[in-house]
């Protein structure tokens, strides 16, 4: 039965993410960031808002020199790659899509961060046991694991950390009135085969739970709102390209998922929260910074200050 659900999961995952590397570059970022963007300024463009947000998930988990860095779901690589080349971490990323490890490992190699970064085409379930990581980054990745398995999901993550370890989840949720509707049925049958969304209290209550500490948690339901409304508008501008390449179906079909999103965040049905979760030391009570001034003042960052 587990098994089963992994090749389902797999066979769903691929569905989604190996429809074409070029296809997503028609739309995502520079970076391929396919996940909510963070803008700082309202009116800030994409490529700057995947940068920030990428940043923003970096200084959440109060990443250091040295630290190892478990990103599940990793995507094309963005995260992997921003946190090894600004932070210095060792970063590992499991994605369950061979194209975009494959993707990945090139752009790192080009990078010349092969001894920092790496990324495996991997599910996150059949990491070795026994290994562990001091944080651990799960960016878009909870709409996949499926509610049920939540429990066991968060006891996989709890065992992969430090004690002392952080934990950055960051996902999209519904409202706790959510019903189905030929919208999410669509969504279900055309885009996003396993998907499932749950409210934001049942997650931190599941999160509790498995023994996590909740140390933050931030909405950021109107950056989504922008975000895919910018991918909305890039699709768009490459609609010849992107039918050369998919097709009129799968065209149409991206485009309408995209933009129902961005009005379903702008009203408000869904949303998108990032919860910062510690496992917690028996040994030590986590220090908590005194305030959340550290996560944002960017220009006083050591690290990017070194790195550029
Ligand atoms: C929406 S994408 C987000 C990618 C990336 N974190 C980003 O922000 O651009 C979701 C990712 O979760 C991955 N994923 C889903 N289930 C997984 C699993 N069981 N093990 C590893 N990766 C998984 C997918 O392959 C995909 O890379």
């Amino acid at each position: 039965m587990r098994w089963r659900r992994k090749d389902r999961d797999r066979e769903a995952i691929s569905f989604h993410y190996d429809v074409s590397n070029d296809f997503y570059a028609l739309f995502l970022d520079q970076r391929m960031v396919y996940t909510c963007a963070y803008y700082r300024r309202p009116d800030g463009d994409l490529d700057q808002a995947q940068e920030d947000k990428l940043d923003l998930v970096c200084r959440k988990l109060r990443l250091a020199p040295g630290e190892r860095l478990l990103d599940i779901g990793c995507g094309w690589g963005s995260l992997v790659m921003w946190a090894a080349e600004r932070y210095g971490v060792e970063a590992h990323g499991v994605t369950l899509s061979a194209a975009q490890a494959e993707w990945a490992e090139t752009a790192i190699r080009r990078a010349g961060l092969e001894d920092r970064a790496r990324v495996e085409h991997l599910d996150y379930r059949e990491l070795p046991a026994g290994l562990r990581f001091d944080k651990v980054a799960a960016v878009g990745v909870i709409e996949h694991v499926g509610i049920k398995n939540y429990p066991a999901y968060f006891a996989r993550i709890h065992e992969l950390l430090e004690p002392g370890g952080l934990f950055l989840n960051h996902g999209i949720t519904h409202e706790k009135q959510w019903r189905r509707s030929s919208q999410t049925d669509f969504l279900e049958r055309h885009v996003f085969p396993n998907g499932e969304m749950d409210n934001v209290s049942h997650t931190l209550d599941v999160l509790e739970r498995a023994r996590f500490e909740i140390l933050d948690v931030e909405a950021l339901r109107a950056h989504y709102a922008r975000t895919t409304r910018q991918w909305v508008d890039r699709l768009q501008a490459n609609a010849e390209r992107a039918r050369a390449l998919v097709g009129e179906r799968v065209y149409r079909t991206w485009l309408l998922y995209l933009a129902g999103s961005s009005v379903s965040f702008t009203q408000g049905s869904i949303g998108l929260y990032q919860i910062v979760a510690t496992r917690p030391d028996p040994a030590a009570a986590t220090v908590l910074p005194a305030t959340r001034e550290a996560i944002y003042a960017r220009a006083e960052s050591p690290a990017l200050a070194e790195a550029s």
